[in-house]
């Protein structure tokens, strides 16, 4: 099971402070627990900018990173140890282990975290929340930062509030050698639960029989779980853009789409591959499947630094929409159909997102001159172009109805080039079938 070591969420804190100014404070909650029905909860799962600065693994804390010349930059407020509880919950770090094991220069229980905020934010001129993001929490430091503004040393507390979240983005968008190594292995496992999946379907099978493997698989093998919802579609339900019902028997003839990536340690892999049921593509099929695959690959390969998101998509759009003319899924000239936008009825998603502890992750797409933000090394995007055609579509080709079809990959900006980190999942036809051969 990889994870990062305390030493990595120190040198983090590190490039945080350095980056904040001084008398600056950063105060970060991590997510609550939330019912799911009754008295049982969802899992647990930190809030991903709360994860990145401590590596903290339970409910009910926050974390306060303090810039002014104090010798306890870091506190962490953490639910405290309880034998009675821990009886039937599990082991809390505790205020103990959040400075033994988490590196906190102080901690307290969660209980304190009113009496105390107050204290660390009076002398505080810039605070960094993420404000508006927290409704489940925010009112606590409302309430804090009202009382330090009516206190005796009234006059004091942040003049200056600033969005951690943003803050935070353009750490968290460029990846660095730990967080790569996650990635990759979330690629390796995931490689495992798609070649399975797609080894061992058949018709009549149901889609959960394939969304079990593919879980069991992530799991088994160490990953957190899944980074979102596994899709696993049949035929025209992967026409259904996140289709996660997951509950409609394959038949033969079928394509099969999976976009289902594992969670490592807080980082998301994010992969579709898409594959005939009964182990090979028929002509129709592999026309459209190709088309996608050409767009893909020219994608993957013009993920460079300097290159832009934008101008990616705008490549895909131009090969799917000349493709779908060639097969007569479209009717006129390339330029009419995009300045018509007539592609969308079948391409109408975007071709890309960041990539990292969030599926769909942090960071901004363009610049303030509204121009489109370039990429460079560090950052992982992904690339999925898909064409869907719905299964009534009377102006497609017969032949094409109800099949939809995406391939994505998970691309690393490197220095010269990239590195595709999913590229190990087989997506040529030849690759395909030859897993059933
Ligand atoms: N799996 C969600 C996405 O591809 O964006
Ligand atoms: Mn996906
Ligand atoms: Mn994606």
């Amino acid at each position: 099971m990889l994870k990062l070591t305390p030493s990595v969420f120190e040198a983090r804190r590190a490039t945080l402070l350095d980056a904040m100014p001084d008398g600056s404070a950063l105060l970060l909650p991590t997510n609550p627990e939330r019912t799911r029905s009754n008295d049982t909860e969802y899992p647990f799962r930190p809030s991903s900018d709360f994860y990145y600065v401590t590596g903290y693994d339970e409910p009910e804390a926050w974390a306060v990173l303090k810039k002014n010349g104090t010798d306890k930059p870091y506190t962490l407020f953490v639910l405290p140890k309880d034998p009675e509880r821990e009886v039937w919950t599990g082991i809390r770090h505790g205020p103990e282990g959040a400075v033994g094991t988490f590196g906190a220069d102080q901690a307290f229980v969660t209980e304190e975290f009113d009496a105390k905020l107050g204290e660390l934010l009076e002398d505080v001129t810039d605070l960094y929340f993420g404000f508006g993001r927290h409704p489940e929490v925010e009112p606590k430091v409302q309430e804090v930062l009202n009382r330090v503004r009516k206190g005796r040393k009234s006059g004091l507390g942040p003049a200056t509030l600033r969005d951690s979240h943003d803050f935070l983005a353009e750490f968290r968008l460029r990846k660095t050698d730990d967080e790569v190594a996650l990635m990759r292995e979330g690629a390796r496992l995931t490689h495992l639960a798609h070649v399975a999946a797609m080894e061992q379907v058949r018709p009549g099978m149901r889609e959960y029989e394939i969304q079990a493997l593919i879980e069991y698989t992530f799991r088994r093998n160490g990953a957190w779980g899944w980074a979102y919802q596994s899709i696993v579609a049949a035929g025209a339900n992967a026409c259904i853009l996140h289709y996660v019902k997951n509950d409609v028997a394959f038949a033969d003839g079928d394509l099969m789409l999976i976009d289902a990536g594992a969670e490592i340690d807080g980082y998301a892999t994010d992969v579709t591959r898409t594959s005939p049921v009964s182990g090979t593509f028929t002509p129709p099929q592999r026309d459209l499947y190709n088309l996608v695959l050409a767009s893909q690959i020219e994608a993957v390969d013009a993920t460079v630094t300097g290159a832009t998101i934008d101008g990616i998509h705008e490549s895909v759009v131009k090969t799917l929409t000349q493709g779908m003319i060639d097969l007569g899924i479209l009717t006129g000239s390339v330029d009419e159909a995009i300045e018509t936008e007539s592609f969308k009825k079948y391409y109408m998603h975007r071709t890309s997102h960041w990539l990292g502890m969030d599926v769909h992750d942090v960071g901004r797409y363009t610049l303030t001159s509204g121009d489109a933000r370039p990429l460079g090394p560090g950052m992982v995007i992904t690339i999925e172009p898909g064409l869907y055609i719905p299964p009534n579509d009377e102006d497609v080709p017969e032949q094409f109805r109800g099949l939809g079809i995406r391939i994505e990959d998970d691309v690393l900006v490197t220095e010269d080039g990239n590195e595709n980190l999913t590229a190990s999942i087989p997506k040529t036809i030849e690759d395909i079938e030859a897993l059933r051969a």
